[in-house]
């Protein structure tokens, strides 16, 4: 059962309005947003890098024939080192943009598309009007020119539109970028870099038959995502790395809008894990499989020594149960169900190489914060997730600029304990008929107060955070097939919440006032109002 369509102008709309449908009587949303007026290069500012960033129309090869209508990022460098702005020439992907820690940034954002937008750098700690806040929208044809200091620890970052109620559309049509910030630390290590270090952005896609990005625009879509039948690397389909039988460094970034994947190579070869969405782990983890939701991010070591000429290994997403009720899978009508098996993409050894290199033992240091730095330790700061027919609410409320509760408010500089959890009202965990086998109906979780229990990835904007307690109430057997992938020992800024978790984190505010988004990475979720704001104050 298909119900694609193309993604025309019309089609957008449609989106946008079904994805309304569901929030519309608590959300206001369709209003308008205030705006701000788009910020000018400062004098007082002297980049070390400065860009041009261009969002505009393109067009590019994705399926044999007919070249796909996207949406991109464009960049130019204007002042820099010349590795700062790489262009993926064959993919409607932005820039692989490469900054320093200390380095200090302008970027001009130029919008040539036809509609409004904002650029956010998730992940990356910077002044709220930096952070691509929905209000700092730019009309077609003006520029923003953002401007901060790269604060951050080495890792891989991650830039995409956060546009009032398009940002799923807008992300969709190509508007994704990789992001990599390197700082001393990381240097010494040696890992392996050049043509050794590999960025992989996996993200779904569905095609109508003249080769053009087509979107589902029903109910279904907003209510759980969007769930392409392609999987795309890079912006191909059926990526082939040719590869030297040696160590690599594969930084891998989920930009879908909503699939999570379930990563592990087809010969069972374990993943050894070094970083994550905030950087480098303390030392490398050995996974079975690495679970990856949207905008989460994985840094792995493959060795290839060893393996002959012509050998070949293909990642996979494996099989999984639990995170999505099986039955919106088929009423989505994709051909690609989540939780199924599908490869990702292949790796060919081609090249014999004799460079041997070791992991070394100790990666990083991570700053973990003591008990009395930590602030509401016995009450801590909630963010409840309530999913429902018509409700899509963070903390029993939808989105609304200058909503701010009473528990939104933290002290600038403070580090505070928060409890992510799932709204108990019907369906708060696995319920066994309902989440499990293809069989399970869902009709019977749905029809309990409507409330409806799936994963959702929850993302904070500033400083990322530390995942210290992670607890699990409801079907084990679901759980056993996504347990070990979940990597909390890290830095994150965005983590999977399974049906039945209840996880604790302890993030800090850090130095910039003003409002900071924390909203599910389901970009449906965003969209249909799964997002709030902290007033850091
Ligand atoms: Cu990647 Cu607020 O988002
Ligand atoms: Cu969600």
């Amino acid at each position: 059962m298909k119900r694609f369509r193309p993604l025309t102008r019309r089609g957008f709309l449609i989106g946008a309005s079904a994805a309304a449908t569901i929030g519309a009587p608590a959300l206001g949303q369709g209003h308008a947003m205030r705006r701000i007026a788009p910020n000018r290069a400062s004098d007082a500012f002297t980049p070390d890098v400065e860009l041009e960033l261009i969002c505009k129309r393109d067009e590019t090869s994705i399926l044999t024939g007919k070249a796909t209508r996207v949406w991109r990022y464009v960049g130019n460098l204007i002042k820099g080192p010349p590795n700062a702005v790489t262009a993926l020439p064959d993919a409607y992907l932005g820039p692989l943009l490469r900054f320093t820690k200390g380095q200090k940034v302008r970027i001009r954002l130029r919008n040539e598309l036809p509609e409004e937008t904002v650029t956010h750098w998730h992940g990356l700690h910077v002044p709220m009007l930096m952070d691509g806040h929905p209000t700092a929208a730019i009309d077609p044809g003006e520029t923003y020119v953002y401007e901060f200091e790269i604060r951050n620890r080495a890792g891989m970052y991650f830039y995409h539109p956060h546009t009032h109620e398009k940002t799923a559309t807008q992300v969709y049509r190509g508007l994704a970028g990789a992001l990599m910030i390197e700082d001393e630390e990381e240097r010494a290590l040696g890992l392996p870099s050049g043509e050794f270090e590999i960025p992989l952005v996996i993200q779904d896609r569905s095609f109508d038959r003249d080769n053009q990005l087509a979107y589902g625009d029903d109910m279904h879509t907003s209510m759980f995502g969007f769930y392409g039948d392609r999987v795309l690397v890079n912006g191909r389909c059926n990526l082939t790395l040719d590869v030297a039988s040696r160590a690599y460094r594969l930084r891998i970034l989920n930009g879908s809008n909503a699939r999570i994947y379930k990563l592990c190579w087809d010969d069972r070869t374990p993943l050894t894990v070094i970083g994550v969405d905030g950087g480098l782990l303390e030392k490398a983890e050995t996974r079975p499989y690495v679970m990856l939701a949207p905008a989460e991010r994985v840094d792995l070591i493959v060795d290839f020594s060893g393996r002959p000429q012509g050998a070949k290994l293909t990642m996979l997403s494996g099989e999984f149960y639990g995170l999505i009720p099986p039955m919106a899978q088929r009423m989505m009508g994709s051909d690609l169900a989540m939780g199924e098996e599908f490869p990702l993409f292949t790796a060919r050894v081609t090249k014999t190489s004799t460079d041997s290199w070791k992991l070394p033992e100790k990666l990083s240091t991570i700053r973990r914060f003591r008990k009395d730095e930590i602030a509401n330790l016995d009450d801590p700061i909630p963010i409840a997730i309530t999913m429902a027919r018509m409700a899509m609410f963070l903390n029993g409320r939808p989105y609304g600029h200058d909503d701010i509760q009473p528990r939104e408010r933290i002290p600038v500089d403070t580090t505070q304990l928060i409890e992510i959890f799932h709204e108990r009202g019907g369906m708060g965990m696995m319920g066994g008929g309902m989440m499990r086998g293809r069989m399970g109906g869902m009709g019977m979780g749905m029809g309990m107060m409507g409330m409806m229990s799936m994963a959702h990835p929850i993302h904070l904007h500033g400083q990322p955070f530390e995942i210290i307690e992670r607890s699990f109430e409801g079907d084990e057997d679901a759980y056993a097939s996504v347990r070990d992938g979940l990597i909390d020992s890290g830095l994150k800024d965005t983590v999977l919440v399974a049906p039945g978790e209840r996880l604790r984190i302890v993030k800090p505010f850090g130095d910039f006032k003003g409002r900071f988004m924390y909203h599910c990475h389901n970009l449906e979720h965003e969209d249909a109002g799964m997002m709030r704001e902290f007033s850091v104050e």
